[in-house]
This record gives C-alpha cells, structure tokens and sequence, in this order.
C-alpha cells in the first residue's frame, strides 16, 4: 500500500494518470502512475467504468485511502468558500462526498448540489451524507459536467478540487459552468500539488489561474496552502464581463 498512502489520484495533473493493470487481481502493488497523453484518457476512463469487482474494490480502497488521510485539505477548501448559511453551491466530482459534509454543516436555508461522473461515487457520498440528503440540503447526482441538465438553478460558488476536466478542457468546463453561475457567482479551483516540487504550487496556482482564463474568467486570487501530506492551491475566478 505504499503508493495507496501517498495519496494517489486518477485524473492527476502535470501529465500523469493512476494507472491499475487489467490483470491485478487481488494485489494493489502494481497500481501506479505512468505517463499520460490526452487520447489514453479516454481508454482508461473506459477501463474503470468497465472495471471488475477486484478492480472496483481496489478503487474504492484507494478513494478511501485518500479521502480518510485528505481531510486538511478538505477543511482548508470549505474555509475557502466562506459558506453562508443560506448560500447555493455547486460540486463538480464530488468523489466520496467529503467536502459536501463540511459544506452542510455550515448550510441552513442554503443547498448544495454535487455531481460526479462515477455512480460509484455518488453511492458512496450519498452514503455518507444520508441526513443531508433527507433534509434537503443536498442534492447528489450521477453525471457527467458536460451532461448536467442543472435547468434554472443558479449558484452564488461552484467548486471542484483534483477534477480533471477543469485542467483539460478548461473552455468547456468553465463554460458549463459560467451559466449556472448567479450574479456575483466565483467559481473555486482546487488542486493538490503533490507532483510539485515543495517550492512550485505557487506555479501549480498560476497554472489554474491561466485556466480560469483560458475558460473566460478573470481571477480574483490565487491561494497556497502549506498542508499535509502535500501543498493545495486555489484560483478563484468570475466570469468576464
Ligand atoms: C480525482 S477525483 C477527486 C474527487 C474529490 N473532488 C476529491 O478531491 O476527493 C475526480 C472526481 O471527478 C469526477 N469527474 C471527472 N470528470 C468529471 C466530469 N466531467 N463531470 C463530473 N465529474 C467528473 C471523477 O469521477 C472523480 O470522482
């Protein structure tokens, strides 16, 4: 598990995937990270969606490896968003649904709504936020970003934290966003910077930043934070214009 305790992520940035052989069975040692170029993603995201029991419950191990250990960068994210009680909030990959716990707890009048790709995922958020969900606070969604029919709804902060789209096709991703976005709406980047050296999640910030602009945003702020196990950046855009 040694690679499971460092905290690995699919979809990591600065060129590189979680990769899982198609023929580990019951071991974890071979997960690794290799190389990633654009026109693997889709193989590969097509291989876990396809994956096997072995392979879904190596999955799940690594997802709640991190998300046990990651939660300093979880607080630091929701003390980022400065949530109000009555304010409306979107999750894009909301993963196991950590953030929109801590969200919640800061919710009265306010929502949340987090969607992920991965049914699994949203199982599993579900899962940990039944009560939220009873109550009406949060909706939690199975799908894609770019297939979100999110109608009218409006949300003063949209978020997301490791999700790659917003890396890969900021234009798209951003643009699905911006309109959903109420007036006065930012939209809040999140990355770790575990594949940068200690001294470069300053640059990892401006990478996002650059990002923002590429998808139509003008940046408000770019935020480092010196946590554990690694460094996590923020860029927080609006919309221009
Ligand atoms: C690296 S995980 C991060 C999960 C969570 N945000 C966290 O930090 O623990 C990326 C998540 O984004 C989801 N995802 C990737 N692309 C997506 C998209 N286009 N729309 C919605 N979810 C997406 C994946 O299914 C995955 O759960």
């Amino acid at each position: 598990m040694s690679l499971l305790a460092g905290d690995t992520w699919l979809n990591a940035p600065a060129g590189s995937f979680l990769r899982i052989p198609a023929d580990v069975t019951h071991s974890t040692s071979r997960v690794r990270l290799v190389p990633f170029r654009a026109k693997e993603q889709q193989q590969v995201t097509d291989r876990f969606s396809s994956r096997s029991a072995w392979a879904s419950r190596a999955c799940d191990a690594i997802s709640g490896a991190v998300a046990g250990k990651a939660s300093e960068r979880f607080v630091w994210a929701v003390n980022t968003l400065e949530v109000r009680s009555a304010d409306r909030l979107l999750e894009v990959g909301c993963g196991q649904g950590v953030a929109v716990s801590l969200v919640c707890e800061r919710l009265t009048t306010g929502t949340i709504t987090a969607i992920d790709r991965s049914p699994k995922m949203i199982e599993m958020a579900t899962r940990r936020n039944r009560e939220h969900v009873d109550a009406g606070r949060a909706v939690l969604e199975a799908i894609a970003l770019e297939d979100a029919d999110l109608g009218d709804r409006r949300f003063d902060k949209v978020f997301a934290f490791n999700v790659a789209p917003f890396w890969q096709q900021p234009e798209a991703a951003l643009g699905a966003v911006r309109e959903h976005l109420a007036r006065d709406g930012a939209v809040y980047i999140f990355w770790d910077a575990r594949h940068f050296a200690p001294e470069g999640a300053r640059d990892l910030g401006n990478e996002l930043a650059d990002r923002l602009r590429e998808g139509g945003f003008s940046v408000d702020r770019v935020l480092v934070e010196d946590l554990r196990p690694v460094p996590a950046v923020c860029a927080i855009g609006r919309p221009k214009g």
